[in-house]
């Protein structure tokens, strides 16, 4: 699903990241970085709020990168510089029996899942009672912070493959999907479920995953070509703050919710359940399990679409593109009227694409309350759809929304070996 030339390219594509990188390590540092690695971000076509249930999800990875160059230190010491918050290195001991409490105390809090990252590569690779190794970090990225494309997920995917090359870790794909899931779990505080890591790691360019979050097993599917689709994401340049937020409260609604059907996660409720159940259950956590049980299926319908438009290798992919389309807004429906975390600013822009021609479908991406939308238009109005969704936003807000093309990449971990410097 790539649709030319898009933020990916010049400064902000993986080469010109990853070398901002580079020179702000030499710059900061003093040094030149031992090894820079780069992981993308992500879009998730359809399966919104539903892998922290143990349901599905239909992510791509994104041609937009965070990058770390690293280098060693042998003082047990994790220092982190970043692109996005200039000013002095932030530093914290990475050793010894007080590094969880420092790492999870670490002011500013942004550098917290970063040193987090290393600290539960190095643990995973090494175990507790290996001496503490140190590295110098310089992160660069050209992901919206808070845009609901994964930035956070990324930069610790890019930090534990920088450490593992670094240090020579030998960590494994399903290691560093952990290490990550740590990272943002204990040290930035966010109840996240398996997709971010997950796909950033292993997608592959030119399909989508199909992930069962709670197998932890996926199925990559075909995505339309360039001439076929266009997805264009949308950032409203909202920042979410997801820790100890709405986030969470969301996700308590939906433990609640499972309980109240005597289940272990939503992954197993029907709609029959929750509404022969409907009086054990306050309004939102039924809203909540409402949610989680009709978007399983529209994931599992879209991939079926897909799976079988690639198997029968159609040439006409407009009435496939129609009912995903349906499905998106579907979802972002249920988002916005059940699960309640779209915002004005979400709704103008996916009222704008749909309110003429040329799209087939458009959705609020990640976790909602701001950040991006995933518009799927048809390749001939690309422009004209971008247009219009810039002209509305910037009527009803009196500022700019970022509309751009995303491709489908492969992820930090598959063909590692191509990443290398
Ligand atoms: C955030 C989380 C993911 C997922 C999405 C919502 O991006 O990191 O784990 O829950 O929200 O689908």
């Amino acid at each position: 699903m790539s649709i030319g030339p898009s933020q990916g390219v010049g400064a902000d594509g993986k080469k010109g990241v990853l070398a901002r990188s580079a020179a702000l390590h030499t710059e900061m540092f003093g040094v030149e970085a031992g090894c820079v690695r780069g992981a993308p971000g992500r879009v998730n076509l359809i399966g919104e709020h539903t892998d922290y249930n143990g349901g599905f999800v239909l992510p791509i990875a994104i041609d937009r990168w965070a990058a770390v160059s690293a280098s060693r230190r042998d003082d047990g010491r994790c220092r982190v510089v970043s692109e996005q918050y200039p000013g002095e290195a932030v530093e914290c001991g990475i050793g010894g029996t007080g590094a969880e409490e420092a790492v999870r105390s670490l002011d500013p809090a942004w550098a917290r899942c970063i040193a987090g990252a290393v600290l539960e590569a190095t643990r995973l690779a090494a175990g507790r009672s290996r001496p503490p190794l140190g590295v110098s970090l310089a992160i660069c990225s050209s992901l919206p912070v808070g845009g609901g494309v994964s930035s956070s997920a990324a930069v610790e995917m890019a930090v534990v493959s920088a450490v593992d090359q670094l240090l020579g870790l030998g960590l494994s794909e399903a290691g560093a999907v952990d290490a990550c899931l740590r990272a943002e779990r204990t040290y930035a505080g966010v109840p996240c479920g398996l997709m971010d890591p997950y796909v950033i790691a292993n997608a592959e360019g030119g399909t989508a995953m199909l992930l069962d979050c709670r197998a932890g097993t996926h199925e990559l599917i075909p995505v339309p070509r360039d001439e076929d689709a266009v997805g264009l994401l949308v950032d409203t340049r909202v920042n979410r703050a997801l820790a100890g937020g709405e986030y969470a409260v969301r996700r308590a609604a939906c433990q609640r919710a499972a309980a109240g059907l005597g289940l272990a996660s939503l992954r197993d409720a029907s709609e029959e359940m929750l509404l022969a159940s409907r009086s054990r259950l306050c309004e939102d956590e039924f809203r909540a399990a409402r949610h989680v049980v009709r978007e399983n299926r529209r994931v599992l319908e879209t991939a079926r679409l897909l799976r079988q438009a690639a198997e029968e290798q159609i040439e006409d992919w407009e009435p496939v593109l129609e009912q995903i389309g349906v499905l998106l807004v579907q979802s972002h429906r249920s988002l916005r009227d059940d699960y309640q975390v779209s915002c004005a600013e979400l709704e103008c822009v996916v009222d704008a694409a749909l309110e003429g021609d040329g799209v087939y479908g458009a959705r609020l991406t990640g976790a909602g309350f701001g950040g991006c939308a995933f518009v799927l238009a048809d390749p001939a109005w690309a422009s004209r759809v971008a247009r219009r969704i810039e002209e509305r936003f910037d009527r009803q807000f009196d500022r700019r929304c970022g509309v751009s093309r995303i491709a489908s990449v492969d992820g930090a971990w598959v063909r590692a070996g191509e990443q290398a410097q």
